[in-house]
């Protein structure tokens, strides 16, 4: 019998919002996924930083059918414990108070916005301002959009959102000089590491005046942890690294390892900002979601991959800087934990097909930034395998 033809990925009939590779996985076990042709791929994207615990882990597997099996969703007309319980664990790793629960990342970055906006309101000020940041991004809703710092992500959707300051990152000088003497500013909003901007940290010392300035001004600090946060760059959350607490965090993608589930976490001073009827939505929250969240979380206690992901994110930048550092073409290797960007000097789109070809995930974020955030569980031999997969491809790529 002759072997059946291979199945080409097309989707006629699916809205064309991405520019997909011809590529349709099918299944997946710890940090390996196999498409529906069968072949094999290590997994270095995560599905964007979201598959926490790799692919198919059996402790979530069976508390998900378990869940399943009892209730999926049933609404916010009434009490779901499983909230309770999540918005516990965070509470507890973030050093926060209160939690509202969502469905998606910019739906979080949504309910910041809210949030800061009617902190302003509630003390008299009529047009809240929220100072951003250039290259951030917060998501494709007109809000979200609004506040992402990246022409292309708003262009055709004007007129923005107003309400927003733009700043560079890690230049304190340049946030008081943006909002000297401005009574409407109300919050700063940032990503520790900015993610779809090409993996851009905040310095420690730029994270404590920041927090100083909120304090002193009485703005709110809210930080965007949607990519960077959950235990990516081995503490709970990345601004930890700097020992400050923010007052708002929002949340989602490694959250729930897969399942769909945004968070926004408050501290004391935006926990009381909301009342019944200010915000809600049908799936946030549910028991599926929260199910998933709470497992997540156990799963990673459980197996230690804050200190996983701290330890072989260091092998892995390291293995990089050493093969790559200084290399003409190579601008930085950066980052921090599993979250690793290579930026080369020239746009490389191209590498994402190429690693695909050579059984490899990854991502190029910000034209010209190699993406590395793989699953939390990945081992030090498959950061190896990273690594020795994508060595060839930069290197035949920079001799072009
Ligand atoms: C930092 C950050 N915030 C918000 C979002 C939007 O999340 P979502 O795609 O779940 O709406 C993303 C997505 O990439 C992100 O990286």
């Amino acid at each position: 019998m002759s072997a059946a033809a291979p199945i080409v990925a097309s989707s006629p009939h699916v809205m064309n919002t991405y520019g997909r590779l011809p590529i349709a996985l099918s299944h997946g076990r710890g940090c390996r996924v196999w498409d529906v042709n069968g072949k094999e791929y290590l997994d270095a994207l995560a599905g964007i930083a979201v598959n926490t615990l790799g692919h198919a882990h059996p402790k979530l597997v069976t508390a998900l059918q378990d869940q399943v099996a009892k209730l999926i969703h049933c609404c916010n007309y009434y009490h779901v414990p499983g909230q309770e319980e999540l918005a516990r664990l965070l509470v507890e790793r973030s050093g926060m108070s209160n939690v509202f629960f969502c469905s998606s990342g910019l739906e979080a970055n949504e309910a910041a916005l809210k949030l800061a906006r009617k902190y302003g309101h509630d003390k008299g000020i009529e047009r809240p301002e929220i100072v951003v940041y250039e290259k951030a991004f917060h998501g494709r809703s007109i809000a979200t959009l609004s506040a992402t710092g990246n022409p292309k992500v708003q262009a055709g959707f004007g007129p923005l959102v107003e309400g927003f300051i733009r700043v560079p990152v890690n230049d304190i000088a340049s946030l008081k000089q943006a909002t000297e003497g401005n009574p409407n500013v109300v919050a700063v909003f940032f990503e520790t590491i900015q993610g779809e901007g090409g993996i851009n940290p905040m310095r420690a010392q730029y994270l404590k005046d920041v927090r100083a300035l909120c304090d002193e001004r009485d703005w709110l600090l809210m930080i965007d942890e949607v990519q960077c946060g959950m235990g990516r760059t081995g503490k709970w959350f990345a601004h930890q690294w700097a020992g400050i607490v923010p007052d708002v965090m929002p949340l989602a993608k490694g959250l729930g390892s897969g399942v769909p589930v945004g968070a926004v976490v408050a501290g004391p001073k935006a926990a009381n900002i909301f009342q019944p009827g200010n915000h809600g939505t049908t799936f946030g929250g549910n028991p599926l979601a929260m199910r998933a969240g709470v497992e997540t979380i156990r799963i990673m206690e459980e197996d230690g991959l804050l200190e996983n992901a701290a330890n072989v994110g260091a092998h892995l930048k390291g293995r990089l800087e050493r093969a790559l550092g200084g290399k003409p073409g190579v601008k930085e290797v950066r980052g921090q934990g599993l979250m690793i960007g290579v930026e080369l000097d020239k746009p490389c789109g191209v590498l994402t097909q190429r690693a695909a070809d050579a059984g490899l995930l990854l991502s190029v974020t910000a034209d010209s930034v190699i993406r590395l955030v793989p699953p939390l569980i990945m081992n030090m031999d498959e950061a190896d395998e990273v690594v020795e997969r994508l060595l060839p491809l930069v290197e035949a790529f920079l001799a072009e």
